[in-house]
């Protein structure tokens, strides 16, 4: 990734999603990230679910300035599946039994053209954080050929190399959802870098981290977020014992804003970086770790940088402290 700037200016791709949204919260709680836009996409919700939830998430934030796009509503290349109410509830943010009224609207223009009119109004400046199926970014590239050399940087929450996937053997679920639109993203020439479950399963966030932040700033905000983030535990509870244990979470999407803001917590490799499209490893993400002249064609594309460790305790503390901040008005 390029020298990193006084501020990230971040267009947020998201899904929410109770890990979408505890990202976005993060990222409007950090003192260097500059959100300039949040771009929705189907994945954990319907596009029209998650277009709805990023409006009133930023609504009952405070942050209704914050333009909001609906974008794609179907994978590119192959059927779409129903999104996992039992993980995210089937509002996506853990059923909440009531939301407040508000007046936001969305910006009319899709979400990949939105991309590309503020890459080209700020070209070198703009990094899209990355957290959901990857069809608008597919979509924007078909746009405007030229974004990988207008954007800064792409993170993406997204694949696996080691670790094993959590909707196949070998897929990571955002990647499962769009394949044909992550093997465009990942082989276009962005600056990339992914923070798939490698990292994502070494962090394990307490739901007792998220009570105690709607106890600290008594707001709506961080009340949903407790509401959800409960939810959304008790799937990650039911299936990993060692999560269980301490009624936890993974966090995933907020990874993706660490790896962003404190690179250093995180350990990566560099290689060529493609996605299995069709067949039984459909959405296994492929990392070329070895500097082997392989005979197949495929593997000349421009490296990605791939998290595989992270210092899950200091992550954690990172995550802690931001979310702890004086970031909501009342
Ligand atoms: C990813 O899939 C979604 O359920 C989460 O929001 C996250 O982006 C984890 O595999
Ligand atoms: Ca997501």
């Amino acid at each position: 990734m390029p020298q990193p700037p006084a501020r990230f200016q971040v267009i947020y791709d998201t899904d929410p999603g109770v890990d979408d949204a505890m990202a976005l919260y993060y990222a409007l709680a950090h003192p260097e990230i500059d959100v300039v836009g949040v771009t929705t996409t189907f994945g954990n919700v319907s596009v029209a679910q998650a277009a709805e939830n990023a409006l009133y998430l930023l609504a009952i934030a405070g942050h209704g300035h914050i333009p909001v796009t609906q974008g794609v509503a179907a994978p590119l290349g192959k059927p779409g599946e129903d999104p996992p109410a039992h993980i995210h509830g089937a509002d996506g943010l853990g059923n909440l039994a009531h939301r407040e009224a508000h007046a936001l609207r969305l910006d009319a223009r899709s979400s990949a053209q939105f991309i590309v009119d503020i890459a080209r109004k700020q070209p070198g400046e703009i990094t899209v954080v990355a957290v959901g199926p990857l069809g608008n970014l597919a979509l924007a590239l078909a746009i405007e050929p030229q974004l990988p050399q207008l954007l800064r940087a792409v993170v993406i929450m997204g694949g696996t190399v080691v670790e094993p996937g959590n909707v196949s053997p070998v897929a990571e679920a955002n990647i499962w959802n769009d394949p044909h639109a992550a093997d465009r993203v990942v082989s276009a020439g962005f600056a990339l870098t992914m923070v798939g479950l490698d990292v994502t399963h070494q962090v394990i966030l307490p739901v007792t981290l998220f009570k105690q932040l709607a106890a600290h700033h008594r707001h709506i905000a961080t009340d949903t977020l407790h509401h959800a983030v409960a939810f959304y535990a008790n799937f990650y509870s039911d299936l990993y014992p060692h999560v269980a244990a301490i009624h936890g979470c993974f966090g995933h999407d907020v990874l993706a804003f660490v790896a962003l803001t404190d690179p250093q917590l995180f350990q990566t490799e560099t290689g060529a970086l493609r996605v299995a499209t069709d067949g039984l490893a459909q959405g296994q993400t492929m990392l070329k770790r070895k500097s082997i002249p392989y005979p197949q064609t495929g593997w000349e594309v421009a490296p990605a940088t791939v998290c595989m460790q992270v210092q899950a305790a200091s992550c954690r503390q990172t995550i802690e402290d931001v979310f702890m901040r004086n970031w909501l008005s009342l």
